[in-house]
């Protein structure tokens, strides 16, 4: 089997890189190909060309970091939603 499995995270103080690097072993000794990537907002990356995507992130004061919520917008977000408000979202 040749899954294409995307672990992606964003880490301050570490924790979140141990969590993402334990999946990404893990994904590893079952001898499915994987990428272990680091997020920040700009990142070009196509996550819908994955099998199965693995994102991590800590929060800081009841929020996503910034450039993980502009990540998320950018590559998630606005690739799969029409309309996206605080209690509405419409999905293409
Ligand atoms: C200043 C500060 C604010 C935090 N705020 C929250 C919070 O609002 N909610 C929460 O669940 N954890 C909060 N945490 C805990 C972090 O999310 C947690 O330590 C996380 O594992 C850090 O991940 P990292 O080491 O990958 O950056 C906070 C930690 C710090 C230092």
């Amino acid at each position: 089997m040749n899954s294409r499995v995307l672990v992606l995270y964003w880490s301050k103080g570490g924790n979140t890189r141990k969590v993402a690097e334990t999946i990404y072993a893990t994904i590893q000794s079952h001898g499915l190909s994987s990428e272990l990537v680091e997020m920040q907002a700009d990142l070009g990356i196509d996550v819908f060309s994955y099998e199965l995507v693995f994102i991590g992130a800590p929060v800081y004061d009841n929020l996503g970091p910034q450039p993980v919520m502009k990540f998320l917008r950018r590559n998630i977000v606005q690739q799969t939603c029409l309309l996206h408000r605080k209690n509405q979202v419409i999905l293409r």
